[in-house]
């Protein structure tokens, strides 16, 4: 977009104290921050709002020594564009509303739901994603629900191209994964972290239903020496999954399994983990017996997400897993967390209990 320069007061120091006197600028309210900073030189110039008094330019060059200060013309930032802004004239005006406020992105791909009335727009609706979203690649509108056991949904290109294989960047981790041979949701990034950030240097763990190693690999990474037995039933989970642990270093920290969690228990992990992991909302209740039998004879700590809904959903896991547990022979000693992940439906949620079992 073609923005007009704009003449502005500037502060200039030499590159190497530019981030200092950022910090001076942002301090004493002068930076203009919709103007781009000027580098010319081995300077950078940095906009103001207004011309400096005379008592800041003394905190400036008490803190930085010789500043150089004058007037330049400076670019604007150009803002970002919304979504809504590129639609609006192309998009009748009485869908506008349908416009979903939110989608995700998977590395260079994104994933929409579009409402029902929205579909003869679609290509419209993907293009507008990709000219907001400059590293899209490729746009994909859910097709139907996740469903099967590998927990996988329809998904119909709408604009782009290229494959629907991609690598996706979280928290300090590389994840390489077909979104439409893989279950992966850029919305569990927070638990993602939230599990890993309470693994401990020395501990077994066993992620009963892994996916392409979200938990696993983060918890390896920020732990150090762990070991961790990141199961999962679906072929091309395991295929990316071994890859991934490749791509992030963790190999002998991170052990790939492909396999039904409870053939993998019952043939061989049995009695090991501090730590079980069952991101399996929508069955991990039917597999509680199996993540007690993981767990050493000492007790250890189960993560236990499912699906809960009104009044009290979170009151409904407990029992669930209250349940489960007490039917395996084992019991609850403590409860470390309950918490909605998020909402899945008219009140209907994933929730996830971390607790402490004996
Ligand atoms: C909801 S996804 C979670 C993936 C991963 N934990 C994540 O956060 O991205 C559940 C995974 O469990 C796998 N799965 C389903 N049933 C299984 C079973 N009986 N044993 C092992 N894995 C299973 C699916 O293939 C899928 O990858």
């Amino acid at each position: 977009m073609g923005l007009s320069s704009m003449e502005r007061p500037y502060v200039g120091v030499r590159r190497e104290l530019a981030s200092r006197v950022l910090r001076v600028l942002k301090e004493l309210g002068l930076l203009d921050r919709s103007c781009r900073p000027i580098r010319k030189e081995g300077l950078v110039l940095f906009p103001l709002v207004r011309e400096p008094h005379e008592d800041e330019l003394e905190v400036l060059e008490e803190k930085l020594g010789r500043v150089e200060v004058g007037t330049a013309d400076f670019r604007p930032r150009e803002k970002p564009r919304r979504l809504l802004d590129v639609l609006s004239g192309s998009l009748p005006g009485e869908l506008m509303d349908l416009v979903p406020r939110s989608f995700d992105v998977v590395g260079d791909v994104a994933i929409i739901e579009l409402p029902e009335p929205l579909w003869p727009y679609r290509s419209l609706v993907g293009s507008a994603i990709m000219a907001v979203h400059k590293k899209v690649r490729l746009v994909l509108a859910k097709g139907g629900p996740v469903s099967g056991e590998f927990r996988l949904r329809e998904l119909v290109p709408i604009a782009g191209s290229g494959p629907t294989e991609t690598v996706h960047r979280e928290h300090g981790c590389i994840f390489r994964l077909d979104v439409a041979k893989v279950y992966f949701s850029p919305r569990l990034s927070f638990e993602h972290a939230r599990v890993a950030s309470q693994v401990r240097k020395g501990e077994v763990i066993l992620d009963m239903f892994a996916g392409v190693g979200p938990f696993s690999i983060l918890a390896a990474k920020r732990a150090g020496v762990v070991l961790a037995y990141a199961v999962d039933v679906n072929p091309w989970a395991f295929h990316y999954l071994a890859q991934n642990v490749v791509l992030n270093k963790v190999r002998g920290y991170v052990v790939p399994v492909l396999s039904d969690a409870s053939e993998a228990v019952r043939s061989g992990l049995k009695g090991l983990a501090n730590r079980v992991i069952m991101n399996l909302p929508e069955k991990a209740h039917e597999f509680l017996d199996v993540a007690c039998e993981a767990l050493r004879p000492e007790g250890g700590m189960i993560h236990f997400y499912t699906f809960a809904g009104a009044p009290e959903p979170e009151q409904e896991a407990l029992r669930v897993l209250e349940e489960g547990v007490g039917r395996a022979g084992r019991s609850v000693r403590q409860i470390l967390a309950v918490r909605r992940v998020r909402a899945i439906g008219p009140f209907r949620w994933q929730v996830v209990v971390d607790a402490e079992v004996a």
